[in-house]
């Protein structure tokens, strides 16, 4: 962490509580606190009074913040906004009876986005995955994990990966990309699994690493899409490259993805509905952090949720994220997320919120730069209207959202 003095100071923003996510105590807050930046890094964390009779020796303007709350920027650590098209038409044959599997092996639910992303434009594929990740912005997300995956050939999965490259240059976010190579076996290669698997752990990896494209792989590890086998081949191929992983695991079955994960490093195994006790001392001993995503398992009226007391017991650090894809998690709120990770899966608020800021930045390996609020880090901030931090897990529907700031810059969301 570099060292910073007051000489240093640029901004200053007074009279906040701080929920730091870091150190002793609920939330690790501070009341009537400041903050002061340098660049776009945090330089100095301390009481309020101190802050402003220093800025003011140094004629430096203070921001005044009324009480508002400040938070870690939020971290969406598992999306796939992009893609074409919707799956409307399933929510509602859904509603009628039919499983997700039923509709998955009819050739429905993820080969029907393939063929609308394969289909859509690259502005149009940018334009919508923008729109959504504005939605998630407005409510103090500062990074979030952008998976392929919808497009399941070389040339389209290259586009989606652009996309998201290029959304992370346009927006004042930090996107992470991820190439699910492993997500559904596309048409053209039915009945030859093996050369699938081998393709997109070969020839389609190399070309997009080489193209930077590719901050993490994952591989959807179930019945209906790959097997352990599989998963393990495609991510030992990418840790030879020196890339990361994720693996969906656990989200229908149990098929001991989360040992594959650990394993195998991933940074994450993500959903685990199905886990075994097994599973969950695989994923502490290898920091493998669990990524629980409630609205993906409220969308498909799921009953068993993930074994939370296990994990805990376990010492696993559990991250909640949004899964917003067209399928299983329509969703552009996080903070919705958050209040399903308490009243679906019994998180205390405290833990939700860490989900979405320590341990999100945990699941993208971007902890030593964000997801806490502490000196040296990356002043990627969220301002709140809230009387205490519990409140972000508490509403439903509404945002209290008033300001993001972004590497030190701040973006207002609208009047209170
Ligand atoms: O995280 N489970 C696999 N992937 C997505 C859903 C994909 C889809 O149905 O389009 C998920 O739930
Ligand atoms: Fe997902």
């Amino acid at each position: 962490m570099p060292k910073f003095s007051d000489n240093d100071w640029q901004q200053v923003w007074a009279g906040a509580n701080i929920a730091t996510m870091a150190g002793a105590g609920p939330y690790g807050s501070i009341h009537d606190a400041a903050i002061a930046l340098s660049g776009e890094r945090i330089a100095w964390i301390g009481p309020a009074a101190e802050a402003r009779r220093l800025a003011q020796s140094k004629g430096l303007p203070v921001r005044e913040t009324h009480g508002q709350w400040i938070t870690p920027g939020l971290i969406d650590c598992h999306t796939h906004v992009v893609y074409g098209g919707n799956r409307v038409a399933e929510f509602e044959q859904r509603l009628c009876g039919a499983s997700y599997e039923d509709i998955a092996r009819a050739g429905g639910g993820i080969q029907s986005t393939m063929r609308e992303t394969r289909a859509a434009t690259k502005e149009s594929l940018y334009e919508s995955a923008r729109r959504r990740l504005e939605c998630l912005m407005a409510e103090g997300v500062t990074t979030v994990e952008i998976k392929s995956g919808y497009g399941l050939e070389l040339a389209a999965e290259r586009r989606s990966l652009e996309v998201a490259r290029l959304l992370g240059e346009a927006l004042p976010l930090s996107v992470k990309t991820t190439f699910l190579g492993l997500h559904s076996l596309p048409p053209e290669f039915a009945g030859q699994r093996r050369r699938y698997v081998d393709e997109v752990s070969g020839p389609w990896l190399r070309d997009l690493v080489a193209a930077g494209l590719v901050d993490a792989v994952d591989s959807f590890c179930e019945d209906i899409a790959f097997s352990v086998a599989e998963t393990e081949q495609f991510l030992q191929a990418a840790k030879q490259l020196g890339i990361a992983a994720h693996v969906h695991a656990g989200q229908l079955s149990d098929m001991g993805a989360a040992q594959a994960a650990a394993k195998c490093g991933a940074l994450s195994a993500d959903h685990l509905e199905f886990l075994s006790a097994d599973g969950a001392r695989a994923l502490a001993s290898a920091g493998t952090v669990a990524v629980l995503l409630p609205t993906a398992y409220f969308t498909l009226r799921q009953t068993t949720p993930p074994p939370i007391a296990l994990l805990r017991e376990s010492g696993v650090h559990l991250a909640v994220a949004t899964d917003s894809n067209p399928g299983t998690s329509p969703c552009t709120s996080l903070l919705l997320a958050l209040s399903m990770a308490c009243t679906l899966f019994g998180l205390t608020p405290e833990e939700a919120l860490a989900g979405a800021t320590r341990n999100g930045a945990r699941a993208l390996g971007v902890i030593g730069e964000v997801g806490t609020v502490e000196v040296g880090k990356r002043a990627d901030l969220a301002f709140w209207r809230i009387g205490q931090p519990a409140e972000l897990c508490y509403g439903l529907g509404a945002n209290p959202c008033a300001a993001v700031m972004y590497r030190g810059k701040l973006r207002e969301i609208g009047p209170a």
